[in-house]
């Protein structure tokens, strides 16, 4: 496989410091020094120490939720990559389905998240996906085309080594409701194939496609098995170590 698989957890806010520091020690008594796949949590802002301190020296990886393009400020509330950086603060996700319906992010403000992020060597998990009316009214990947494309404009092709991207159905997150995976496959083998046109097929074959939406134990070996899934982006599941630890040995196990 010329792509490593990819589990990153999206733990959203949930957690304080401590609960993230402990789950992080679960998680690693489990997985040890785990290179077969790459794996990245993603606690909370203020969880982010925490759990840098207790990933120092393993290869699990750090990300952030979210970033604000601009490097300092006036900018009451918002982190900057500078500051994720100086945290050992490796990925940030961007674009997520709930910034984008919650917090106004748009994807002319995702694209600026993106080149700031690649700016300051944080790699960007940059996440495409419709809701329900879109996909009922066949503009699903419409929708994709105009995320991935705003998302990653101006990424040079050099830059685009260090994006990964998440396909989540705003429908299936949170809700139980998972993708089929002929529905998934078929969203992923579409985003690969607009990469392509992008940026060429080599570096295209290259970039990691993960989905997110309701990915759990019991239908991860399937999703996974798919040619173009590369991982996933976990929410509910990687709020404990149990389940998070068995996505990661299925990804192990489709690698
Ligand atoms: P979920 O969330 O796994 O709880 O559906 C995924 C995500 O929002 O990244």
């Amino acid at each position: 496989m010329i792509r490593k698989k990819f589990i990153a957890g999206n733990w959203k806010m949930n957690k304080t410091a401590a609960d993230g520091a402990a789950l992080t020690a679960e998680i690693l008594a489990a997985i040890g020094r785990e290179t077969a796949v790459d794996v990245v949590l993603c606690p909370p802002y203020t969880a982010l120490e925490s759990v840098g301190r207790a990933l120092e020296g393993q290869s699990v990886k750090l990300g952030a939720q979210n970033m604000h393009p601009e490097k300092n400020g006036a900018f009451t509330g918002e982190i900057s990559a500078e500051m994720l950086r100086s945290l050992f603060v490796s990925y940030v996700i961007l674009g997520h389905s709930e910034r984008r319906t919650m917090f106004g992010d748009t994807d002319a403000f995702v694209n600026k998240k993106t080149l700031a992020a690649l700016a300051n060597q944080l790699k960007p998990i940059l996440c495409v996906g419709e809701t329900l009316a879109e996909r009922e009214g066949g503009a699903t990947l419409a929708v994709v085309q105009r995320q991935l494309e705003g998302g990653l404009a101006g990424v040079t092709a050099e830059q685009l080594a260090s994006v990964v991207i998440a396909y989540e159905p705003v429908w299936a997150i949170g809700t139980g409701k998972v993708a089929t995976t002929a529905q998934a496959q078929e969203v992923h083998a579409y985003i690969r194939e607009l990469l392509t046109k992008l940026y060429g097929a080599p570096l295209a074959q290259k970039v990691r496609i993960l989905y997110g939406g309701s990915m759990k134990p019991a239908n991860a070996p399937e999703l996974l098995a798919q040619k173009d899934i590369d991982g996933g982006l976990i929410g509910g599941a990687a709020l404990e170590a149990k389940s998070f630890v068995e996505l990661v040995k299925a990804a192990i196990l489709a690698s």
